[in-house]
């Protein structure tokens, strides 16, 4: 039995997509645990590359088991656009399973996060606008709408006439916008339902009892540890949990259970949305990096804001998630920058601080204090085997663990699969 936790270590995006594919090829399931169609997740495969933003990235080994646990919100549509794409694409999905607890993104929830972003003008968080935040309201609220109950007439039906109630006098009366017709939603859902239906199971079950017979499950985090709700940047952070606890409550296995950790990190920081971000690079070295690194986002197409790799936040995420292995990418993206800089402190009014602190006022002011280390000009894109790196990268990867007291197990110097240098074995 192994059952190990992939999540991400800075604001997301740092490349949890290719190492879930990259580990799923040993796993027996994947699961996705919190967020929702926020997120968005790239697995390149030869030539081809991929965008998911709800189906688990180990999809695309035909006989793995794929789940989507309670603790993911999930759009109905966006789910159908993404089994069709799959579909035409040549990608097999009749492995999918579907919690029948997780919480369904509604309309209302889609045209309240734009609605509640508008309204807060320069205090926006930068949300991604797909109803996540709304509807992690509604589930904690306790009115939410549930996939079992998605797929009862009745129940949606009833549920759905007393939510339209409330969310069309904030849609009307608060924000001025037109209301929501009942029938028409509820038509939509109907549709919606039948096609969803069949990979509706209980997930916690179909979980716990592939870990009874043996096998490995590898949970796969979305978003990242500072974007946590209650580890986070708050209030710029998601609504759910994506460290690694959010995975036992989001996919209802004990934390018994769990082997291992995965850590993934980038081998320098980047943001999308608002909030504090002390390593943050608003010179021409940030937009560099962003070129260089294809820093855009994968659901909003929004330039990622980019900074330097910052320690500070590297070992909270350890003592947050208990993180047991780093998978550390993008190391190729460095290459050619002369000098790089890793954050080992925080300059606050004077003091130097080593630990995140908890306050965003405090975060806000601080300094980021550097540690300077040569750079390499060799293109790392091709090698495979870590003693092939140029020795400068290896430093960088030997202060990094120094630093963390952690092990980096895999580096990633591509997007690709056989783009991975393996050091040590997670399954
Ligand atoms: P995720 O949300 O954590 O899955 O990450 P995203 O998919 O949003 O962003 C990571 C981007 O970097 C994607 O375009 C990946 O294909 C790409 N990527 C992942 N690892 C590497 C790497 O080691 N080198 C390079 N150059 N690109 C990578
Ligand atoms: P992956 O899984 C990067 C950010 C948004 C915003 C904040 C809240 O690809 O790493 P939300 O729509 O969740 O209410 O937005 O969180 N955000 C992400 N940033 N990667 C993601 O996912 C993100 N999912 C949400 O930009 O700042
Ligand atoms: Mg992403």
């Amino acid at each position: 039995m192994a059952a190990v936790v992939l999540i991400g270590t800075q604001w997301g995006d740092e490349g949890k997509g290719k190492i879930t594919d990259f580990l799923a090829e040993k796993a027996d399931m994947v699961v996705r645990y919190q967020g929702g169609n926020n997120a968005g997740h790239t697995v390149v495969i030869g030539k081809e590359t991929f965008k998911l933003h709800l189906i688990p990235s180990g999809i695309f080994y035909s006989e793995k088991v794929c789940v989507i646990g309670n603790g993911v919100v999930i759009d109905p549509k966006v789910l159908i656009e993404e089994l069709d794409y799959l579909d035409n694409r040549g990608v097999k999905t009749s492995n999918l399973k579907i919690s029948s607890s997780a919480h369904v993104i509604m309309p209302y929830h889609r045209i309240l996060d734009a609605l509640e972003e508008e309204s807060k003008g320069d205090k926006k968080i930068g949300t991604t606008k797909r109803g996540i935040g709304p509807a992690y309201k509604d589930k904690a609220s306790r009115t939410g709408i549930r996939i079992s109950d998605f797929l009862d007439k009745e129940d949606l039906a009833a549920k759905l006439q007393d939510n339209l109630k409330e969310k069309n006098l904030l849609i009307t009366k608060i924000y001025g916008h037109e209301p929501l017709k009942y029938e028409d939603v509820l038509e939509e859902c109907l549709m919606y339902a039948e096609r969803i239906r069949p990979y509706v199971v209980d997930a916690s079950l179909e979980i716990n009892n592939c870990l009874a017979d043996g096998k490995k499950v590898l949970f796969e985090g979305a978003q990242g540890t500072l974007l946590d709700l209650d580890h986070g940047t708050y209030p710029y952070v998601t609504s759910s949990n994506p460290i690694a606890g959010g995975a036992c409550v989001g996919a209802g296995v004990g934390p018994t259970r769990i082997s291992k950790v995965v850590g993934v990190v980038k081998a320098y920081t980047t943001r999308v949305g608002e909030g504090p971000f002390p390593t943050e690079l608003t010179c021409q070295m940030g937009e560099l990096i962003r070129e260089k690194g294809g820093e855009y986002g994968t659901t909003t197409g929004r330039p990622r804001r980019c900074g330097w790799l910052d320690v500070v936040i590297m070992r909270y995420a350890v003592r947050v998630s208990g993180i047991s292995d780093f998978a550390f990418t993008k190391l190729d993206v460095l290459t050619g920058i002369e000098s790089l800089k890793i954050c080992t402190g925080y300059r606050y009014q004077g003091q130097i601080l080593r630990e995140f602190p908890q306050s965003l006022k405090v975060l806000a002011e601080c300094e980021a204090i550097y540690e300077e280390m040569p750079g390499w000009q060799e293109d790392l894109t091709g090698i495979t085997e870590y003693a092939q790196l140029p020795v400068q990268a290896q430093n960088y990867i030997q202060r990094f663990e120094e630093l963390t007291g952690v092990s980096v197990t895999m580096l990633a110097v591509g997007p690709g699969r056989d783009q991975t240098i393996v050091r040590g074995d997670i399954f």
